[in-house]
């Protein structure tokens, strides 16, 4: 297909990047010679083609990888390792609008999403892990063994890179998670191999050339786009790849667990949710009607800590109810480049589509009190949505969206939303609203989800340890746990 939609001029040169992939230090094209279709969102035109890699380019990228693990980045330093990272991450904030624009036209989100969430976390979270590398240990263990050779024995533990990691990346935000799963294997010595999703292939080239000014050696970072059944599924199966790091939806999440144990490759996967938000007759009722709306119509609802499920204690529920809708109601849609939206499309039409059918379904399971519309004449756009009584085995109160779709739910007790709140499969996101500290902490300590936040919601930090419960996923990111993903521990006994 050619390209049909106009482009703002200061990002054609680096949108015509998506055609190729970096392996090794080549930009190369699929040699099979197939591209896939780039589509803006909010228009539905074609703006660019990727390359539609597959196992050729998969094996090239991972015998590059392989080549740079033994070769020079193996003499790397840990500060110097520490000094790259660092350099990464200023040069992602010297590009930061640049960065910012590409995802905004590559995924539909408001370019104001872009700026001020996407780009200067994706910063942080170079930062946080660039102090790591000289920071990683062993430990040296006193043993009680010395019958066997007559002893005395120094015992100690080294910790290495796993080796060559895959990275699978979802098109909801895909600068920072492609840079949520480098910066770890960075820190830790590993090579690489990033797979952008299909849908959003754009900012990754870019990331890749910043990647390589900062000084990384090549064959450290490549990167290989194309369908997730070719390209995705090569890598899963490949033997050269030691581990897989995750983040998409729990179907695709089982199809690499069950496909990397013919490898019996680590894997680390962060899924998706059907987070619970819940609002006491006691709690701010306005900043907490704010953060409800964020938490489900910030970037479309395409958040895997999205909170879908909105449960109101009896006392506030209408007064909630009908904020929630009236927020719903004034948020301004358009494109995601256009400085004045607050909401932007979805981001392909396949997507669309699986969103209005929820948006149908929630009009047969429940009472649609704001939006439940496609919205506009071209564009993939979906009306912010809210739905209420709906029974608890309705599919829209139970499976993950991905859009701006809130249900909202009364509750009377504690242990009924207690209850309510842990009736999923998921276990990714939780919000408590409260004055009362008693219950904010014994709310927190019985909602079966890897984090909950208390007055507040989708507080994220580059420290804090953040991943699912259940099947929301496996393992931790951002924090100093998730370390321990990519790297091998080993016993060393030297009979002195
Ligand atoms: P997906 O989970 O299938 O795709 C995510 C990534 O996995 C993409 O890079 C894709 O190419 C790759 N992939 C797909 N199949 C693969 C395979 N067999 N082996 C290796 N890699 C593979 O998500 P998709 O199809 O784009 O969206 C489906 C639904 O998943 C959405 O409607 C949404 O509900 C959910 N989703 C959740 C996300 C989250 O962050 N929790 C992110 C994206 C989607
Ligand atoms: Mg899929």
């Amino acid at each position: 297909m050619t390209i049909t939609s106009p482009l703002p001029d200061e990002l054609r040169a680096d949108v015509a990047k998506a055609s190729r992939m970096l392996i090794g230090a080549e930009w190369v094209e699929a040699a099979s010679g197939q591209t896939l279709d780039v589509f803006d969102p909010s228009t539905g035109a074609v703006v660019a083609q990727s390359a539609a890699g597959g196992a050729a380019e998969v094996d090239r990228a991972v015998a590059a990888a392989r080549a740079a693990l033994h070769g020079p980045w193996s003499k790397v330093t840990p500060i110097q390792r520490g000094r790259m990272i660092t350099r990464l991450a200023e040069l992602v904030e010297q590009n930061a609008e640049q960065l910012a624009r590409l995802e905004s036209l590559d995924v539909g989100m408001p370019i104001m999403e872009a700026r001020y969430i996407d780009v200067p976390f994706s910063v942080d979270i170079l930062h946080y892990y660039a102090g790591w590398p000289t920071k990683i240990t062993g430990d040296t263990i006193p043993v009680s063994f010395p019958h066997n050779f007559g002893g005395p024995y120094h015992a100690y533990t080294r910790r290495e890179p796993v080796g060559v990691v895959a990275a699978i990346i979802p098109w909801n935000l895909p600068l920072m998670m492609a840079v949520k799963k480098l910066a770890p294997a960075l820190a830790t010595g590993n090579t690489i191999v990033v797979k952008p999703a299909e849908q959003t292939p754009l900012v990754m080239a870019r990331l890749a050339e910043l990647v390589l000014e900062a000084g990384i050696p090549e064959g450290v970072v490549n990167y290989v786009t194309g369908l997730g059944e070719a390209a995705g599924a090569a890598l899963v199966n490949h033997p050269g790849v030691n581990k897989v790091t995750f983040t998409g939806s729990v179907e695709t999440g089982k199809a690499i667990a069950r496909a990397a144990t013919g490898t019996l490759k680590r894997v680390s996967l962060e899924l998706g949710g059907k987070s619970p938000h819940i609002i006491f007759d006691d709690a701010d009722l306005e900043r907490s009607i704010v953060s409800a709306g964020m938490a489900i119509f910030a970037g479309q609802g395409e958040s895997c800590i999205a909170g879908s499920r909105l449960y109101a204690q009896r006392g506030v529920y209408e007064e909630v109810l009908a904020g929630l809708a009236e927020r719903a109601s004034s948020i301004r849609l358009g494109p995601g480049l256009d400085d004045t939206t607050e909401m932007g499309p979805l981001v392909s039409a396949e997507h669309r589509d699986k969103v209005v059918g929820y948006l149908d379904l929630s009009k047969q399971e429940g009472r649609v009190v704001a939006g439940g519309e496609a919205w506009g004449d071209q564009g993939y756009f979906v009306q912010p949505t809210v739905v209420t009584d709906l029974r608890p085995d309705s599919r829209v109160l139970r499976e993950e969206i991905f859009g701006p779709v809130l249900s909202v739910v009364p509750f009377d007790t504690e242990e009924e939303v207690t209850a309510l709140a842990n009736a999923t499969d998921y276990g990714l996101g939780a919000g408590v609203w409260t004055k009362d500290v008693g219950r904010a902490h014994r709310m927190a300590a019985s909602i079966e989800s890897g984090q909950v936040w208390v007055n507040c919601y989708q507080a994220v930090d580059a420290a804090l340890p953040f991943g699912g419960y259940k099947q929301s996923g496996w393992g931790r990111e951002t924090c100093k746990e998730s370390l321990d993903d990519f790297l091998e521990l080993k016993t060393v006994v030297v009979h002195l």
